[in-house]
């Protein structure tokens, strides 16, 4: 099956429609479907128009509601604005999502087309469908709800920004929202792109880990050698990489990179007993899903603490030498690494980056020469869950699902959080559906069906919350 472009078809087939959905919920789902269907790639130029074709569809579809919706040009792909009429003495609420989706490879792993959304066992599958296009597109038909229910108005005043960069680092909106801080001006920041805990655990995360990014390219001889002909005499670079990349951390899991620590802010002592508690992240919960035979962590920290707010260095790919069939008697050329480094609050990028470097550069083994490419990156992010916002947030949650929600950091990233609190001064409320087995950024994404329905009801109930805060 070859992947179709949204505009093509509108419907998913007949038999993925469960008959006991009303028309309304089927026709909401169509239109995820369709949204679903844009191969809106951001990492990937071949890909380029489909993002913008995406973000075109979205305009319509904010432009059809009454807002007024324009899709602005960057350097890569549009950014989607649109506002509701403003209205005095309403706090203005900004909804950020992202329409851009991650590559699909291996697309081999897919039991169906990344771009051909189908219905199995109550989820919808496709490329995006949780991050982030279920979660944003349930915000839409939420203040689409409103709208409808109150004759145009809504309880406040509603600015989207629907970037198409997200996944690639958010360049282009790092700049707009620099250049557009008075049209953006609001009082506070919704996001639905963090993860759920567990199923049915309504999820409040007031923090996100900062990431930065290096690679590193260790060369040895000018050309691959014959490993007899020159074996014995030249260091061999892939086994000089893993010199470097084993001296990263200590027995202790602690990363062994000279101040990576200096300013880590410790953890709470109402943070640490309030996670021992958050349902599926015991550290036996975390080995099953992960399906490894146990967690390991920096000695010291449950697994739950150090996903939540310890920082981390990762080890992303490895590279070089014979990688094909059968065998080849070669010393390589040269062997790379790419690292990434999650960050917790009172750490820095750029700091992090300059100490991995110089980590590395006084970690050179005899015989090699090394490459250290910086990265990019962003800072972490935290906020008081229990300001007055955040509390409408908290009881958003529990109407829409029933449960008091738990209230966790992100260990993931959305970089321009914190940079929106930077320029805009505006808290970010996040409200995330991601689950544990969404599969995002892998092959079979999904979000259940009921997920999306139940986001939607948020939306409605949160927003009708903030309305009622003065300002
Ligand atoms: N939505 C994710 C962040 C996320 C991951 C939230 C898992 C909840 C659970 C976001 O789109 C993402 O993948 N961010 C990247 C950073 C970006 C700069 C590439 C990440 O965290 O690696
Ligand atoms: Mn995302």
């Amino acid at each position: 099956k070859k992947a179709r472009s949204g505009a093509e078809c509108h419907t998913l087939p007949v038999d993925l429609k469960p008959q006991a959905w009303s028309d309304g919920a089927m026709n909401r789902l169509d239109q995820l479907a369709t949204l679903l269907r844009f191969p809106s790639i951001s990492a990937q130029k071949e890909h380029a128009q489909d993002v913008s074709d995406c973000a075109d569809w979205l305009v319509d579809k904010l432009s059809g509601m009454g807002l007024e919706a324009a899709a602005h040009k960057t350097r890569l792909h549009p950014i989607v604005m649109a506002r509701s009429p403003r209205e005095e003495g309403k706090p203005t609420v900004l909804i950020y999502g992202h329409y851009d989706v991650q590559p699909v490879d291996p697309v081999e792993l897919w039991e169906s087309d990344p771009f051909e959304p189908e219905v199995r066992d109550g989820k919808i599958y496709a490329r995006g469908a949780t991050d982030n296009k279920g979660q944003l597109f349930a915000h839409i038909l939420g203040v689409e709800e409103l709208l409808r229910q109150n004759g145009g108005h809504l309880p406040v005043n509603v600015i989207f920004l629907l970037e198409g960069e997200e996944e690639v680092g958010s360049g282009s909106l790092s700049q707009f929202i620099k250049d557009h801080r008075d049209e953006l001006a609001c009082d506070v920041i919704v996001v639905s792109d963090t993860g759920m805990a567990a199923p049915d655990t309504p999820t409040f995360s007031y923090g996100l880990r900062g990431l930065a990014g290096a690679e590193i390219i260790v060369k040895g001889p000018s050309a691959d050698l014959h490993s007899g002909v020159f074996g014995g005499a030249v260091a061999n670079p892939i086994a000089a990489l893993a010199e470097i990349i084993t001296s990263f951390h200590d027995e202790d899991g602690r990363v062994a990179v000279r101040g990576f620590y200096d300013g880590v802010e410790p953890i709470a002592t109402w943070e640490r007993s309030m996670w021992a508690t958050v349902p599926g992240m015991s550290n036996e919960e975390l080995a099953k899903l992960t399906g490894v035979e146990t967690v390991v962590t920096e000695s010291g920290f449950t697994g739950a603490e150090c996903i939540f707010a310890r920082p981390t260095l990762e080890i992303n790919g490895i590279g070089g030498g014979y990688q094909g069939e059968g065998s080849k008697t070669i010393i390589p050329s040269h062997a790379f690494a790419k690292i990434s480094c999650r960050l917790v609050p009172g750490q820095q990028p750029e700091k992090i980056e300059t100490l991995l470097e110089e980590h590395v550069k006084s970690h050179v083994p005899r015989g090699v020469t090394v490459e250290f490419k910086r990265g990019h990156g962003g800072n972490a992010y935290v906020c008081d869950p229990n300001s007055e916002f955040g509390l409408a947030a908290q009881q958003a949650l529990e109407e829409a699902f029933g449960r008091k929600p738990v209230l966790v950091r992100e260990g993931g990233s959305i970089p321009i959080i914190e940079e929106m609190k930077r320029v805009l001064g505006a808290d970010a409320l996040m409200l995330g559906m991601c689950l544990p087995d969404a599969r995002i950024h892998s092959p079979n994404e999904n979000f259940p069906v009921d997920l999306f329905s139940k986001g939607i009801d948020m939306s409605q109930i949160l927003l009708r919350r903030l309305g009622q805060i003065k300002h």
